[in-house]
């Protein structure tokens, strides 16, 4: 192998088909089973969105309704994942809460499971399994946000849709119709992204047969970086290091100058902008209407033509669901933990698929220690050999 054949960052590298998602940067496009996502945005709920990640068709109303039964009986936090969820310090980063109540989620569910061959299991109990991870991860989220401010935690409520009852048990009030409307369409945005870091990284997992816990829980460590979905928390931290759209052009000179990279801007397969973004930006502009919040709207503006004239790098969907999320009155840490209870359809529907058609991810490296050596004094056992 010459050093010409290694793709750092397996850029470029197609590793397998998918059936699930298709990104086309050509015509800044992106389809989930063949649906552009600003079309299921404007006119789905998440859970439906969910439904047609896992199954591959938009459920029917009878559908729908069942898979919202099964939401709505499994969004309750148990005592023991509570427990789990509690031992984690207050200020550690809750992402690595929700990884930790995953993995305990994980165990209990597959504890008496027997030996490392029964892990993958069937395609009904990950379903099964993907179902209950999508209905608990509000809860999980909301309890994070809620005893970081020293609040107790708020049971869901059977009354309300999939959004409404995320933003219920994170701030105990049902905000107006278009606020549950904006957060509802940033969940279907985050929802799946092709062969991103974290659900690449599901899959591996998922390829050596290993269980679907497993694998999100793999999937929210690769989650958590700021190359990847830390970005729309890291973008929050930009708005406040600039504090006024006025100071944009002056805090752009410093940060290029030392060569920081700007959160929220550039993307791997994106060249020519995030065909997620007008849709996201739509929604922040909503929100920025409702919160009578124009300081927030000029700077990211600001912001955005500044960078773009100065760099020709483009806004990816972390920008404009950042400052959303603030508005909406999520803490900064916990935004990314919200791409979590969005990305785990995603994520789940690449391990069911990997399963389908299992080959053992498992690239090759080239070498470049030094060459053989010997340890000093080592005599070779002849006779052993
Ligand atoms: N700010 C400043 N320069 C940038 C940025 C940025 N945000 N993004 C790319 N560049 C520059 C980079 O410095 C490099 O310049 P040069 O060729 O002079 O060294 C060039 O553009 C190519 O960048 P790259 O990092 O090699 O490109 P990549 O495809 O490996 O990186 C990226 C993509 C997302 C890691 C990168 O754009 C980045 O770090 N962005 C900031 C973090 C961010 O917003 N991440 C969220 C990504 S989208 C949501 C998700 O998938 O989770």
């Amino acid at each position: 192998m010459t050093v010409t054949d290694i793709r750092k960052g397996l850029v470029g590298v197609i590793a397998d088909e998918t059936a699930v998602s298709k990104v086309n940067p050509e015509t800044n496009s992106l389809l989930y089973r063949g649906y552009p996502v600003q079309e299921l945005a404007a006119t789905q709920p998440f859970e439906a969105v969910a439904y047609l990640l896992w199954n591959g068709e938009l459920p029917t109303p009878e559908q729908l309704a069942a898979l919202r039964a099964t939401e709505r009986a499994h969004r309750a936090l148990t005592d023991e994942v509570r427990a789990a969820i509690d031992l984690v310090p207050l200020d550690a980063h809750p992402m690595d809460e929700v990884r930790t109540a995953v993995s305990v989620i994980g165990a209990q569910d597959l504890a008496g499971s027997g030996s490392v061959m029964d892990a993958s299991g069937s395609a009904e109990e990950n379903l099964a399994r993907s179902i209950r991870l999508f209905a608990v991860l509000p809860a999980i989220v909301a309890y994070g946000q809620r005893r970081r401010r020293g609040e107790g935690l708020i049971a869901p409520r059977d009354d309300l849709d999939y959004a409404a009852n995320f933003l219920w048990m994170t701030f105990g009030e049902v905000p107006d119709e278009v606020v549950v409307d904006a957060f509802n369409r940033s969940m279907i945005l985050y929802a799946e992204h092709s062969f991103n870091a974290s659900t690449f990284t599901s899959r591996v997992i998922a390829s050596t047969l290993s269980d679907l816990y497993s694998a999100v829980t793999g999937a929210i460590g690769a989650l958590k970086g700021p190359l990847h979905g830390g970005a729309n928390e890291a973008v929050l931290h930009v708005f406040h290091e600039i504090g006024d759209a006025e100071n944009v052009s002056s805090w752009l000179d410093d940060a290029l100058a030392r060569k920081r990279k700007i959160m929220g801007f550039g993307h791997r397969v994106y060249k020519r902008g995030d065909s997620r973004v007008p849709t996201m930006k739509a929604a922040l502009d909503t929100l920025v209407a409702h919160y009578d919040r124009p300081d927030v709207a000029a700077l990211y503006d600001a912001l955005e033509a500044e960078f773009v004239s100065r760099k020709g790098i483009y806004p990816n969907l972390d920008y404009p669901s950042g400052p959303a999320y603030d508005l909406l009155g999520f803490d900064t840490v916990t935004f990314t933990p919200l791409f979590v209870a969005s990305r785990v359809t995603g994520w789940t529907a690449h391990i069911m698929e990997q399963q389908a058609a299992n080959a053992l991810i498992r690239p090759l490296s080239a070498y470049s220690g030094p060459d053989e050596r010997h340890v000093e004094g080592y005599v070779p056992d002849t006779a052993a050999i």
